[in-house]
């Protein structure tokens, strides 16, 4: 449906305009408990949303915009496995992957969870043969390193859970290889040694070209070293849904793991896309990480929208969104092992909801999902903080902490916590010309030199941010803030009525470097634009 024709969203409009002016240091000094009421927690994550530019009046009116556009409904839809993925007739079931009861999952009247089950089972032995050196090399070798070939979903994922996992890690050192710069490949095997690594060709399709490009040529290293083919079966294990690629490709389908095409890429870590993970933090760890994502889903569908985490976060972005003119969002977390969230969540929103067309096929009037983009807080403080505190544009930002984790340093911990709590304060409060006027008058600055700087030192304050608060980082903790980001993605795509399950503005750049490739090659290919053709023949000149 149309969100734009809601009452709700009239009246969110008119409240926009209506809150034009007010600060947000003003609405903390008119309510002392504002922060109390607007911070929930579940699962292990306090959400403090008090710094956005909300009163009540704003929230009662999202809610109002949630319950006109049947979320409970689009809900209902995609935990009983209905095809919500209209454009691919599919079912969006990664919540299956980590339902924890027996509640039968059905799909075209098939319960799916003995199937999950039976390939993650699979997965840990595999794993565990592995981890303790009972797997052998072509040689007789254990296995000390694994890479991990794949691309968007079947690396991001994975890649971000391992690091964040870091401190959890137990078994063979990981390695991912994506992109088709085969830099990346050679650097990655510079230091290996081919009788101990193994490799996971990970890939939903099998055909995705940067994948099967790096897979060739690790296959190349690998039987280079070993003299023959038949070291393969022992170091290339595939993760995929097309066996039939995978055969083609030479990979022994008993080592093979499979899923379904009920689950998207970006949404596949908890497949046997996350083997890399199970590899690192063995089965163990990556039950809880399952579990933790579970709990959040139970509070998602039973929380009500007014204390449901990932409902609260998707309403607050549509208000930036398509109320004040936000286009882009920061996330920024506080510890460095999440430092691949941010492009984790970059697929994981930009590809579910950089859409123009709404799942009816009619072109939206509204603006949907922004620009996701991070790093790291304390880094981005020295490099891009200056723009979100001074610039033009307003970019609301997810502060992420976690409080605890293991191998922390007491008096670092001090630190990390009092700037992640300081950037989002000085965001909220910034600093008056009279506030600069009066520090620099302390400290006996001539008047002409105080008036020619208060412009430069003025913060405008008012840039909202949420703080998400994390008790530890730990594989459950992991799995809960990942899902309350992917429910968030799924709320905001059922409001803006997207398919937030298909990603057809990949398609075209793909159609077109092969038909480059063949130009490239003297292969044939078609012919191209002035610019397109200028640059081929720069490049065939070199
Ligand atoms: O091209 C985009 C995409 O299809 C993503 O959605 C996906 O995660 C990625 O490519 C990799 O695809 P595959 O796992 O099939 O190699």
């Amino acid at each position: 449906m149309n969100p734009s024709t809601t009452l709700a969203w009239a009246r969110l409009a008119e409240h926009a305009d209506s809150q034009q002016g007010i600060h947000l240091r003003e609405l903390f000094a008119a309510d002392p408990a504002r922060a109390e009421r607007f911070s929930t927690k579940a699962c292990g994550i306090l959400l403090d949303y008090s710094k956005n530019r909300i009163n009540d009046d704003t929230l009662r009116h999202l809610i109002a915009l949630a319950d006109e556009c049947d979320l409970r409904t689009h809900m209902f839809a995609m935990f009983e496995g209905c095809s919500i993925n209209t454009t691919e007739h599919r079912a969006v079931l990664h919540t299956a992957l980590r339902a924890q009861g027996n509640v039968p999952v059905l799909v075209d009247g098939q319960d799916v969870l003995p199937g999950i089950r039976a390939v993650r089972a699979q997965t840990y032995a595999f794993a565990e043969r592995v981890r303790s050196g009972e797997w052998k090399g072509f040689s007789g070798e254990t296995i000390t390193d694994v890479v991990n070939i794949g691309i968007g979903g079947s690396d991001l994922g994975p890649l971000m859970v391992c690091e964040a996992l870091k401190p959890y890690a137990s078994g063979p050192r990981l390695h991912f290889v994506s992109n088709v710069d085969s830099l990346h490949l050679t650097q990655a095997l510079a230091d290996l040694d081919p009788a101990r690594t193994l490799f996971i060709i990970a890939s939903k399709t099998f055909t995705t070209v940067e994948t099967l490009t790096n897979a060739r040529s690790a296959r190349a290293w690998l039987v280079k070293a070993a003299g023959s083919e038949a070291a393969v079966a022992k170091h290339f294990v595939a993760v995929s849904t097309n066996a039939a690629k995978v055969a083609e490709f030479g990979i022994d389908t008993t080592n093979m793991f499979g899923f379904w095409d009920w689950v998207g890429g970006r949404y596949s870590l908890w497949s046997a896309i996350g083997l890399s993970i199970i590899l690192s933090i063995g089965a163990k760890g990556f039950d809880e990480l399952l579990a933790g994502a579970a709990d959040m889903d139970q509070h998602f569908r039973t929380a009500p929208l007014a204390e449901n985490l990932p409902v609260l976060l998707a309403l607050l972005g549509i208000w930036y969104v398509d109320f004040l003119g936000c286009s882009s969002h920061a996330v920024i977390p506080y510890n460095q092992t999440l430092h691949r969230l941010p492009a984790f969540l970059q697929q994981l929103d930009m590809e579910s909801n950089g859409k123009r067309v709404r799942a009816d096929g009619e072109a939206v009037s509204y603006a949907t999902g922004p620009v996701i983009w991070g790093e790291p807080g304390t880094n981005g403080q020295h490099a891009f903080f200056q723009l979100i505190h001074q610039g033009t544009a307003v970019i609301p930002v997810d502060f992420i902490l976690a409080l605890s984790q293991p191998g922390q340093l007491p008096e670092h911990r001090v630190s990390q916590i009092a700037n992640c709590l300081a950037q989002s304060a000085a965001l909220m409060q910034g600093k008056a010309g009279d506030e600069v006027r009066a520090e620099m008058s302390a400290k006996g600055i001539p008047e002409e030199e105080i008036a020619a700087l208060i412009p430069h030192r003025t913060f405008p304050g008012n840039r909202p941010s949420n703080t998400l608060l994390l008790d530890d980082l730990s594989p459950r903790s992991l799995g809960a803030l990942l899902a309350l980001y992917e429910q968030k993605v799924f709320v905001q795509g059922s409001i803006w009525g997207l398919n937030s399950f298909d990603q057809w503005g990949v398609e075209l750049g793909k159609q077109l470097a092969s038909g480059i490739e063949q130009r490239l090659t003297g292969t044939g290919g078609p012919g191209y634009d002035a610019s397109t053709e200028a640059l081929l023949g720069y490049i065939g000149g070199k």
